[in-house]
């Protein structure tokens, strides 16, 4: 139904690879993550069968370290997609890992009015508060959404 009347078309990035490589995420985070997402779709009444599917469908995609460029949205040319890009994530069996950059670790983003707490390479400060302020709720309803279109396309494949 993706890009049908009442389905829009997805329009977000087509790298899951570049949208998801500052957070530097490991296994436990991407299966808790995919965890969540097939328990709300099973609270709404999604078959477990379903929920499985799209489950395994969303870690052979996105869950293996490196990964060789591929199309996840129809029609778009081959891009990175492994989401989990710490070194403990399982080596993609295609690996190319040349065509990724180093995994980024999250940094924070505070910054005073005298500019960036931190004028050092060596990492974030640890003065203060180092956690990122909470996303909103119409950034979270909005990541929820294109995450939604992004399991219909799993569910193509
Ligand atoms: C199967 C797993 C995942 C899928 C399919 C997925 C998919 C997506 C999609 C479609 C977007 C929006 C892309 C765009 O803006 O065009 C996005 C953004 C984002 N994702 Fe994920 N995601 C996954 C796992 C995770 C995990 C585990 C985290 C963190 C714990 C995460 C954090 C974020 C954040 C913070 C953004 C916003 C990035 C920005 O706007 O700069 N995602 N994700």
């Amino acid at each position: 139904m993706v890009g049908q009347s009442g389905f829009p078309k997805y329009s977000g990035a087509n790298s899951m690879a570049d949208v998801h490589k500052f957070m530097d995420l490991n296994p436990n985070e991407l299966n808790y993550f995919i965890t969540q997402v097939g328990l709300s779709a099973a609270s709404f009444g999604v078959t477990t069968d379903d929920v499985t599917a799209v489950g395994m469908a969303l870690n052979s995609l996105f869950g293996f370290k490196c990964s060789a460029a591929t199309t996840v949205i129809p029609n778009t040319p081959p891009e990175t997609q492994a989401i989990c890009q710490d070194d403990s994530c399982p080596l993609a069996a295609n690996a190319n890992c040349s065509a990724y950059g180093k995994a980024v670790a999250p940094m924070s983003a505070t910054v005073s009015s005298a500019g960036p707490t931190s004028t050092s390479n060596a990492g974030p400060s640890t003065s203060g508060s180092s956690k990122p302020s909470g996303a909103s709720v119409s950034q979270i309803t909005s990541l929820f959404g294109t995450l939604m279109a992004a399991v219909g396309f799993a569910f193509m494949i």
